[in-house]
């Protein structure tokens, strides 16, 4: 029986590093901390451990993770390729994904690609420097919505797989991590939640012209990984609003919106059917304007025991029938990851018994907190969705 110790490797957002590792740590003590870049840590794992390639670090800060399979380094992309496949060796994967380190892992495919985009040259290194047994697919173009199919190559003369689409369930995937210039990283895992499926575990979504604000693709990002089981016609309010590109992504999901914010909305938004706006801080709202709301989200920029008593004073009181709550907590200072897992305990102790947090890709230096009353809701969602109620 081999006795060497696996390495986990880890991606995050840039400057989480440190967060991910005490949380790792805090869950995996005998996890430890090997390699670190920003936005990219390596932990050698007890040598007994086995499916480390399937293993759910139930991390906040990890956006991705999987097994290492060590790194090559080098001049150039060509050079590089051809040690990558070397030393990818007979390893079997259906996917590949290929995303830097120390940014989104968004590519930037099709006829929109930025020329200068470092991962265009990485991609065609290693399509070119290919081995023979192996067929690469088109690179998947990023729309506005993932690419749910596995892109197969043309006329595929070798094992097909694709590169930078979302990998399916059970599918294996291969991840080329460009840490700098002159080193990659290999890794390899086996996809299985939905941001498992990622390239790099970023939600491939790209921020439409018409957006007001980021805020939009991170809603797009927070609906797909909680899987929020919100049906067309809701009403959701949400406390920190302004200028609206979340409340445009909900509305354009045909949710109705309650927008509080003391600051001014961007006008479009404020027209936009379905949508009010209540130009308070959340706490100076009275508290029948929340009896109609079914799920209340958050993205003040205050810090989170702030947004925690506003949202609890909302959510205790005794007309309010809130199913569930999708929050950000700005961490206004790094040492505010430390009080998550009390933040969580807080949320629970208010009767919402299914909670979970993310730091999302598309977000800034803060924590997606996703939290249901009950948990069957989520089915309960999903087979309204399948009866097309509401719009993806
Ligand atoms: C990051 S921005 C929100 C972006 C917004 N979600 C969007 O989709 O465009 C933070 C907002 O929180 C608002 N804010 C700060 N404190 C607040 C409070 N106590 N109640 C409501 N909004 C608050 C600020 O006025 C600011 O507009």
């Amino acid at each position: 029986m081999d006795s060497s110790s696996p390495f986990l490797y880890v991606g995050c957002q840039v400057g989480a590093e440190r967060a991910l590792k005490a949380e790792v740590q805090q869950e995996w003590s005998e996890f430890r901390p090997a390699f670190s870049k920003p936005g990219f840590v390596t932990f050698k794992a007890p040598p007994q451990l086995r499916g480390i390639a399937e293993l759910d670090l139930r991390s906040a800060f990890a956006r991705c993770s999987g097994e290492s399979l060590g790194s090559v380094q080098g001049e150039g992309p060509e050079g590089l390729a051809e040690r990558f496949w070397q030393q990818v060796g007979d390893q079997k994967f259906q996917q590949l994904h290929v995303w830097c380190s120390a940014r989104p892992a968004n590519f930037k495919g099709g006829t929109d690609a930025d020329e200068h985009d470092p991962l265009l040259s990485v991609v065609a290194a290693l399509q070119q420097k290919c081995p023979a047994g192996l067929s690469p697919g088109e690179t998947s173009k990023l729309a506005g919505t993932p690419d749910e199919s596995s892109t197969p190559p043309v006329a595929a003369s070798g094992h097909p797989f694709g590169i930078n689409a979302v990998a399916q369930t059970g599918q294996g995937v291969l991840s080329c991590i460009i840490v700098d210039r002159t080193r990659w990283w290999i890794g390899f895992h086996k996809a299985g939640s939905l941001p498992s499926r990622w390239p790099g575990g970023v939600y491939p979504v790209r921020l439409p012209e018409h957006a007001v604000s980021r805020a939009y693709a991170k809603m797009a990002e927070a609906l797909a990984w909680s899987r929020m089981p919100v049906v067309s016609g809701d009403l959701c309010a949400e406390l920190g609003c302004a200028p609206g590109g979340s409340c445009q992504l909900l509305l354009e999901r045909r949710l109705r919106v309650l927008g509080i914010d003391p600051a001014e909305m961007d006008p479009g938004v404020l027209r936009l059917p379905g949508f009010r706006h209540i130009r308070k801080r959340g706490r100076e709202v009275k508290k029948r304007e929340f009896r109609e709301v079914r799920w209340l989200l958050a993205d003040s920029n205050v810090a989170p025991t702030h947004t925690l008593d506003t949202v609890q004073d909302i959510v205790t009181h005794r007309d309010a029938n809130i199913r569930g709550l999708l929050l950000t907590l700005k961490l206004t200072t790094w040492g505010h990851a430390t009080s998550l897992p009390e933040f969580l305990a807080r949320i629970r102790s208010w009767g919402y018994r299914y909670v979970k947090a993310r730091q999302l890709a598309h977000g800034g230096q803060e924590v997606c907190v996703f939290a249901l009353r009950r948990q069957g809701l989520l089915r309960l969602g999903g087979q309204a969705r399948r009866k097309g109620l509401q719009q993806r």
